[in-house]
């Protein structure tokens, strides 16, 4: 199934997928940035997010804004019993997005914490994989030690050939001063991945997952974050520019 997967001849949707062992440090609210900021930027694409989080954080907020072009998928079989993710049944579901007729296709992937690389093989299905992380040490550790778990999973032999790993970008979030990032890019210094642009610590994020009739905590988010979307969406949409693994930490 896997291999059948890279034979047909439409390609695969832009897929990006946020990913941390550790909760926290943002992928949810980077995943509904990410997914927005496609929907509003491509007018001619469809956006899909699948939420593999059982606690839905991202797909809750995220289905009041669906319609033809934008698709949220979050239900349980996209985890197995002992809670690690079902594979097969994610792929099939980055692979469906084939058949749909518009120009342009993204997938937005957001992922609960906890997961563990090795059982992990859909990871393999992405372009790029977003790693946000805080400047906390806890943060910092959790983050150096699954991006070993990723390099780990990226060099296994069985899929080595038939599939290019994603590029691997840690994105610096809940980030107080220009100090604090540089702290983390010295932390950080040894690890052959992209580092991305920092997000810096606001409270209206806080009020991102907030239902409201008239989505006036999404507006004020997006006029706030509005560069940094911009440049979190091309990420994606270039990310053929990004060579798949740096030599030492390369900041974009
Ligand atoms: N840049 C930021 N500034 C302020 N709060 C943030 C920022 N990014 C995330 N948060 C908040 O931190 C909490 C955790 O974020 P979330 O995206 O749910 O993390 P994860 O999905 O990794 O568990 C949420 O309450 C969110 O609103
Ligand atoms: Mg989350």
């Amino acid at each position: 199934m896997v291999a059948a997967s890279g034979l047909r001849s439409t390609p695969r949707p832009k897929t990006v997928i946020f990913s941390n062992s550790k909760g926290g440090v943002g992928k949810s609210t980077l995943a509904l940035l990410m997914s927005l900021g496609l929907a509003t930027r491509h007018q001619d694409a469809s956006v899909k997010l699948i939420d593999l989080d059982p606690q839905a954080t991202s797909s809750e907020s995220l289905k009041r804004f669906c319609d033809r072009r934008f698709s949220v998928v979050n239900d349980s079989g996209l985890n197995l019993d002992d809670g690690a993710p079902n594979n097969e049944k994610i792929i099939q579901l980055i692979d469906a997005e084939r058949n749909n007729k518009f120009k342009k296709r993204f997938v937005v992937v957001d992922s609960p914490a906890g997961t563990q690389p090795h059982r992990s093989a859909f990871l393999f299905q992405c372009d790029i994989m977003l790693i946000p992380t805080s400047v906390s040490d806890a943060d910092i550790f959790a983050t150096k030690k699954y991006l070993a778990g990723l390099h780990a999973l990226f060099s296994q032999h069985e899929y080595r050939h038939t599939f290019a790993p994603p590029a691997l970008i840690v994105l610096p979030n809940l980030v107080d001063s220009r100090d604090e990032f540089n702290e983390l890019r010295h932390a950080l210094a040894r690890e052959q991945v992209y580092l991305g642009k920092p997000l810096y610590y606001s409270p209206a994020f806080r009020r991102a997952f907030r239902e409201q009739r008239n989505d006036e905590n999404i507006r004020i988010i997006f006029n706030q974050a509005q560069p940094y979307t911009l440049w979190l969406t091309s990420l994606l949409t270039q990310s053929h520019r990004l060579e798949k693994r740096p030599k030492k930490l390369f900041q974009l």
